[in-house]
């Protein structure tokens, strides 16, 4: 079974669209997210585009601001100061890489715990792992939707997660933890790595290489989540880290690239946001 994440996360847009659509009369304004994107890197302008059009469906009033490569972490950091004091903004996401002059941690420790949409805010991971209410990062969180809603059953199973990036490998390992999976954390270049994933029922790859899981790594009926965007270096198309074709027969369920894991992404950022702006009230 293959699932589409681009399908569940249009239905649960639809139901967040109709939830929304009741805030003004209930609360006076809806959601408004805020988006900085430095620069013109062409994926980082392709996922910020999703993002305004996610929020455009859903009815959350989105600000995109775009500033140059050139602008300085003072001058970024003095922005993000002034959206966290601003009573009308509920939601602040600066879309990452940064150019190598601006400290990604010190910009994301200046964003608002409360306005921290991506759930990347030390606090916020330190709540996530000290089992306290919390932002939860977007891509897990779209991970454990997607999962459930494909009826997997997540207890007792033996989970490996390949990659261990503060974005997806490390909380998405603990959000299987906390639904009661056995979890091992792997990297590319742990040993015997293919043994290893050979046992895994459920199997996530984040690691950003394409066709990196091969046919031979997978046991019939294993349920496979693919993180990966990558361009596959022989056509130019957008490929994930699992060799799809190889994989598809054995797998009991996979995600697809593109259509599987993005479109939940921001399906939660969407979900993160109107929970910000319901926090406050
Ligand atoms: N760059 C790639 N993925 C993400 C994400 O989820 N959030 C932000 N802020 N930047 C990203």
């Amino acid at each position: 079974m293959i699932i589409s994440g681009k399908e569940l996360s249009a239905q649960l847009k639809a139901e967040m669209a109709a939830q929304v659509a009741e805030f003004p009369e209930k609360y006076g304004r809806v959601p408004h997210l805020v988006v900085i994107l430095v620069g013109d890197n062409p994926a980082s302008v392709s996922y910020v585009t999703g993002k305004a059009k996610a929020s455009e469906l859903v009815g959350i009033r989105n600000t995109t601001l775009r500033k140059p490569e050139t602008i300085s972490e003072a001058e970024l950091l003095d922005i993000i100061r002034d959206l966290n004091a601003d009573d009308t903004v509920d939601g602040i996401l600066v879309q990452l890489p940064l150019p190598k002059h601006i400290s990604e941690s010190k910009v994301i420790e200046t964003i608002s715990k409360e306005k921290d949409v991506d759930g990347f805010h030390p606090l916020n991971v330190a709540a996530l792992w000290q089992k306290e209410e919390c932002i939860l990062p977007c891509t897990p969180k779209g991970i454990i939707k997607m999962l459930k809603a494909a009826g997997v059953e997540i207890k007792g199973r033996r989970a490996v997660v390949i990659g261990r990036s503060n974005i997806v490998g490390l909380p998405v390992a603990k959000l299987l933890l906390d639904e009661n999976a056995t979890v091992t954390i792997a990297h590319s270049r742990t040993e015997n790595l293919p043994e290893l994933t050979r046992q895994a029922e459920i199997l996530v790859v984040a690691i950003g290489r394409p066709k990196f899981v091969t046919g031979d790594m997978v046991s019939e009926g294993t349920v496979v989540i693919d993180v990966g965007v990558n361009r596959d270096p022989e056509t130019g198309k957008l490929c994930g880290d699992v060799d799809f074709s190889a994989i598809e027969p054995k797998a009991s369920v996979i995600t697809p690239v593109p259509g599987g894991v993005g479109p939940m992404t921001i399906c939660c950022l969407m979900e993160n946001t109107i929970e910000c702006f319901l926090r406050k009230r």
